[in-house]
């Protein structure tokens, strides 16, 4: 049987292109012991992604020139040697960019789901996955947000952000979203419950911007981007405020030269508290992150939004799209399925 894979074809200077990704054929392997072969239905596109394309390690290996790109996908059990997994299971896990993977006890995020039938599966690779469980984890055990904060959140309108701006909504907090775009401004405060936006692109000074919209001060500024945003951020926070470090997407297409940061003494100033993290150290925090994500999804109060892109050969496609900042919420790659493959 044929299995399309997705590799590296160049190391993409700034934002990926299409181009640098190519499409190519393998065979599908066979299970060994203590493996299992998994259909993969849906890819869900990351940001930390961009960081393993450049050939320099950091908490993952990278992926070399020709090697298959790596990301988390919710995939279909079709046969098991892994004690713990049958066919038929549907899981998640860090497969590579193809139609059919291996995994065992080693792959990272390896978790067994129990998808519920009314819930569309796609959800289970972005708000009720890794994006809902990273923005959930993130506000409650690293920026300990209370009900009345102010809390500032960066790429507001994208996977991890636009949970992120719902989740401290529904806690009672104030939320002002920072956004790239009028269109993701208009979505985060009509539709997301976001206080205010602010687009960095077209806000002149975003240091006034933030303080126009937060007069009173940022308890909390849940970071998606470095760069100027949490520069111009640390400018405005409180007195003993706290600072999510999430991710640094701003700086991801060009991580040779990061843009440098000036007003870190507010740190001290303020007596900041900045703590970065990775949901991977939280997993035992996911379950009642999912249990309550779940009932906000059931209830309405929460919406997930995606941007899925039909097909494995357009994947490249669609990362390129999102890591120029194109798209809005979070972005899934759905594969083909033959009829016979359909769940
Ligand atoms: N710590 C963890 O465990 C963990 C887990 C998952 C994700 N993350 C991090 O969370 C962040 C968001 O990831 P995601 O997967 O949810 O992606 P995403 O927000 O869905 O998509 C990327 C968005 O980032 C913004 N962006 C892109 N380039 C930018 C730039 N140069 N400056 C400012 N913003 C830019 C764009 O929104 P705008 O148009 O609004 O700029 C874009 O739509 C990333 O930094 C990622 O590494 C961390």
């Amino acid at each position: 049987m044929l299995n399309r894979q997705v590799v590296l074809k160049s190391y993409p200077t700034g934002v990926p292109l299409p181009e640098d990704f190519e499409l190519i054929e393998t065979s599908v392997a066979e299970p060994g012991e203590g493996q299992m072969l998994v259909r993969n239905l849906f890819f869900s596109l990351e940001a930390a992604i961009r960081s393993w394309l450049d050939g320099i390690a950091n908490y993952f290996e990278p992926i070399p020139l020709g090697g298959a790109i790596r990301g988390p996908s919710v995939a279909k059990v079709i046969s098991s040697h892994l004690d713990g997994f049958e066919s038929g299971d549907i899981i998640f896990g860090l497969h590579h960019w193809e139609d059919y993977s291996l995994s065992d006890a080693n792959t990272a995020l390896l978790s067994k789901l129990s998808p519920e039938p009314d819930i569309p599966l796609s959800y289970y690779s972005g708000g009720l996955g890794g994006s809902g469980h990273t923005a959930y984890v993130g506000l409650h055990e690293i920026g300990k947000i209370q009900a009345g904060e102010t809390v500032l959140i960066s790429a507001a309108a994208g996977a991890t952000g636009s949970m992120a701006t719902q989740i401290a909504n529904l806690r009672g907090c104030k939320v002002v979203g920072v956004v790239g775009g009028d269109d993701k401004a208009t979505l985060i405060t009509q539709t997301l419950g976001a206080s205010a936006a602010i687009n960095y692109k077209s806000c002149g000074d975003l240091k006034t911007a933030i303080t126009d919209a937060c007069p009173e001060g940022v308890d909390v500024y849940f970071d998606n981007v470095g760069g100027n945003t949490l520069d111009a951020a640390l400018q405005c926070m409180k007195t003993f405020g706290r600072v999510i470090g999430c991710g640094m997407i701003s700086d991801y297409n060009h991580q040779d030269n990061p843009t440098p940061i000036y007003n870190m003494w507010k740190l001290v100033e303020r007596e900041l508290t900045m703590k970065g993290f990775l949901l991977y150290t939280y997993m035992d925090k996911v379950p009642a992150a999912s249990q309550q994500l779940h009932e906000w999804v059931r209830s309405g109060e929460i919406k997930i939004l995606e941007n899925i892109t039909q097909g494995l050969p357009n994947a490249g496609w669609a990362y390129s799209e999102m890591m120029r900042g194109a798209t809005i919420g979070k972005n899934v790659v759905a594969m083909d399925l033959r009829p016979e493959e359909s769940l």
